[in-house]
């Protein structure tokens, strides 16, 4: 069931009857429930198909809620709760005792955001409890930016209330925090660059040690089902595709090549942010189109290319 963005006392009734709904964000569409409620959380696992450890986000509409759900906000966190809020930042703090062990895997800390989208924050508004909301798909596979990719996805098993095509794109930029100071937990819709204009330099959690802190940055993570190779020049993949039905995802140019059977062009003026937002909507469209194989081309690497990349990486693991 898809609901219009005029339907809101409807997803208020779902949500207050301990079920869920997939919600519009400005990142990309998260599977929803309340935090207090034993019984949608574990919908929410369920349907996702999600190891139970693997915590999630909860989603607040504005600043006040933080004393329900924190115990400590270092200065730094709140710089860039300012700063970022309503919008795709999320910050992980330690936890208060009101926030159930399900929604935080059993940690001692939270992951919270305020997302940036009209259509939630009113419904939030209308909530008596906070929601928790990882991304709308099945574990694994690439994230939803529209109503159309969450209801590919589960068909009648959920419902959706659909805000239209996200427009970031991509998932938020996770910070969380080792004393006072901030430590990159997962690169998103907020450039690195941006996050230290605000609070200085951030170091980024490394790749091996990133799995204990964001247990959901497992290397195979955003995939397509189709067989997908990076690179940073598709000439380089020629050998390969012979005799194949190929598919191309590259950063700017051409749209057309008689090589592949189909391209995808994530920003024609050469853009980072418009690239992010078209990165997940292209690879639905080249994951539908029974290709032999999908070949993506890395984008240059500085800003929010940085964030596609990892994206891509971990597409192609
Ligand atoms: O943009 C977004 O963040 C979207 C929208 C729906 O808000 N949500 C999202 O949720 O991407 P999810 O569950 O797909 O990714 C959340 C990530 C996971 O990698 C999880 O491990 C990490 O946040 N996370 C959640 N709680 C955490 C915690 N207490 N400590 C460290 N990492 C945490
Ligand atoms: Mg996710």
């Amino acid at each position: 069931m898809v609901l219009g963005p005029d339907e809101l006392e409807k997803a208020v009734a779902i949500l207050k009857k301990n079920n869920v709904l997939a919600i519009p964000t400005e990142t990309v569409y998260g599977l929803a429930g309340n935090i207090y409620s034993e019984e949608a959380i574990a919908k929410i696992f369920e349907l996702k198909k999600r190891p139970l450890n693997n915590p999630l986000i909860v989603h607040l509409h504005k600043m006040e809620q933080l004393q329900e759900i924190v115990k400590e906000f270092p200065p730094k966190a709140k710089l860039l709760a300012e700063r970022f809020w309503p919008g795709p930042l999320t910050l992980v703090l330690k936890k208060g005792d009101n926030v159930p062990d399900l929604v935080t895997g059993g940690k001692d800390t939270v992951a919270i955001r305020i997302p940036d989208h009209p259509v939630t924050l009113a419904l939030l508004e209308q909530l008596p409890f906070p929601i928790a909301a990882p991304s709308a798909n099945p574990f694994n596979r690439i994230s939803p930016t529209s109503a159309a990719h969450v209801t590919g996805y589960f068909q009648d098993a959920l419902a959706v209330l659909d805000g239209g095509s996200c427009k970031k794109g991509i998932e938020s930029t996770i910070i969380g925090f080792d004393g006072e100071e901030p430590v990159l937990y997962r690169l998103g819709s907020i450039s690195k660059e941006s996050i230290e204009e605000t609070v200085g330099e951030v170091r980024i959690q490394n790749k091996a040690k990133s799995a204990p802190n964001a247990p959901g940055m497992m290397k195979k993570h955003y995939a397509p089902t189709t067989k997908t190779y990076l690179t940073e020049n598709a000439k380089e993949m020629a050998s390969l595709m012979e005799g194949k039905k190929v598919g191309l995802l590259r950063f700017t140019g051409k749209s057309e090549d008689p090589k592949y059977d189909h391209i995808e062009v994530l920003s024609p003026s050469g853009d980072l942010a418009e690239a992010t937002t078209n990165l997940y909507g292209a690879l639905h469209r080249l994951d539908s189109m029974k290709l032999d194989m999908i070949i993506a081309e890395r984008v240059p690497n500085i800003g929010l290319g940085l964030s596609i990349n990892d994206r891509l990486e971990r597409a192609t693991q």
